[in-house]
């Protein structure tokens, strides 16, 4: 029996298929994704049916971009033994759920997705006007909801589809978690637990329906998640009753922001494909080391002898990421003064990306090596996805009155 604790610390985070990836998404996300990993239960995957939203046209280089993708994220660190790691098309079960979600969802709440709007005045040359692309944040929300995920690391840009989860959650139990009896229910699952036990939940319960009182619903959680005698069905119930509702079949997740990577480009800008100013994670060394010796610096300091000021200069920016406060203080007075050379300024960061990029481009050329390797860790991953996804859906189908009895 799965518990709820279980999907209260899973996380789920996925990454459209662009292909290799470079230090932007190293510092930006792969990195958080290794803490994660030994903290929760995580569930990482390609989505590929999402790249199809926008690139239906083009779809030739999605197997490609998402093998080298995995790679990188393997090569990063990601462990395919704590994490799952799947690929969204191989869980077709997603699509079952998108499509029984879309039957609740109101038109107007895809519409008023800002992405909607913006990707469509973006992407111009794209006829965006699909039914896929409408339904982009609710399928979204069918991965997320499909492994009952609590957290959700993204980028600013898709809190807004984390939200627009957490509401049709709420509409899916509103609807589907009022079973006959409910009440009833609830109460014997709360005998269940023990009478000291039951006596407390009562006590919680009520701190937090009359006081609001947020504490006694995190304890509340905290008692449920340790109960190992009681169903899962018992403890949607209960997590339900707690806050005056139905089952929570399908729990809220809550986006867990990630922070805007200080990772720059090559220009200073922030690092992109499409600004061309990218360290690949898989780049040549010498093709790295090529490329930061001639990446721009302080306009200023024309000649040698010309004073700079690293504020005005990119490889400053490499520097608050990969030095110490002694090289920097070395930077700062040699820059202003004239004291160092460009070159010369440039030699710590340069040695810090390669023994950053070092491990990474050996474990790549392991998993390039062994190309069965790459497909054990996909059909795991893939089939522990279709495990959780299997069990949500039957849960799923039976609130939607789909089974017969
Ligand atoms: N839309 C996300 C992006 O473009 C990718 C994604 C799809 C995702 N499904 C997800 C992210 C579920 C987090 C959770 O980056
Ligand atoms: Fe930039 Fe360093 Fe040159 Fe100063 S010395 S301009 S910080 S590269």
């Amino acid at each position: 029996m799965t518990s709820v604790s279980a999907h209260h610390s899973r996380v789920l985070s996925g990454m459209r298929p662009t292909g290799r990836l470079h230090l932007g998404h190293y510092h930006g996300v792969l990195k958080n994704w290794l803490e994660l990993q030994h903290e929760y239960e995580c569930f990482f995957f390609v989505a590929d049916w999402h790249a199809l939203t926008t690139h239906y046209e083009d779809p030739s280089i999605i197997p490609t971009s998402t093998r080298e993708m995995v790679i990188d994220w393997l090569a990063a660190g990601i462990n395919p033994g704590s994490a799952t790691l799947f690929i969204q098309s191989r869980v077709p079960e997603h699509a079952e759920l998108h499509l029984l979600l879309s039957m609740i969802t109101p038109l107007g709440w895809l519409e008023r997705v800002p992405s909607y709007k913006d990707q469509q005045e973006r992407l111009k040359e794209r006829d965006l006007a699909t039914y896929g692309f409408l339904g982009y944040p609710l399928l979204q929300s069918a991965d997320i909801l499909m492994y009952k995920a609590g957290q959700v690391p993204v980028g600013e840009d898709q809190v807004a589809h984390v939200e627009l989860t957490r509401e049709v959650a709420r509409r899916f139990n509103h609807i589907y978690g009022r079973e006959p009896g409910f009440e009833e229910k609830a109460e014997e699952a709360k005998r269940k637990m023990g009478k000291k036990n039951a006596k407390l939940f009562d006590g919680l319960r009520r701190r937090y329906q009359e006081q609001g009182d947020q504490e006694a619903l995190s304890v509340a959680h905290a008692l449920l998640e340790g109960q190992a005698n009681i169903t899962l069905a018992d403890r949607e119930r209960l997590l339900g009753y707690l806050e005056g509702g139905g089952r929570v079949i399908l729990p809220e997740p809550m986006p867990l922001l990630t922070k805007a990577s200080k990772m720059p480009g090559l220009d200073g800008q922030k690092m992109s494909k499409s600004y061309g100013n990218t360290i690949a994670l898989r780049d040549e060394p010498a093709d790295v080391e090529k490329a930061l010796r001639t990446m721009p610096t302080d306009p200023a300091r024309v000649r040698r002898t010309d004073p700079g000021d690293p504020e005005k200069c990119p490889v400053w920016q490499f520097h608050l990421v990969y030095s110490n406060d002694q090289v920097r203080d070395w930077v700062q007075q040699g820059c202003r003064s004239a004291g160092i050379g460009c070159l010369e300024c440039k030699q710590p960061v340069i040695d810090g990306v390669l023994a950053e990029l070092m491990p990474m481009q050996q474990r790549a050329r392991e998993y390039a090596a062994q190309p069965e390797l790459l497909r054990n860790v996909i059909n795991d991953g893939c089939e522990r996805a279709r495990d959780v996804a299997h069990e949500t859906l039957e849960e799923v189908r039976h609130a939607m009155s789909l089974v017969m009895s």
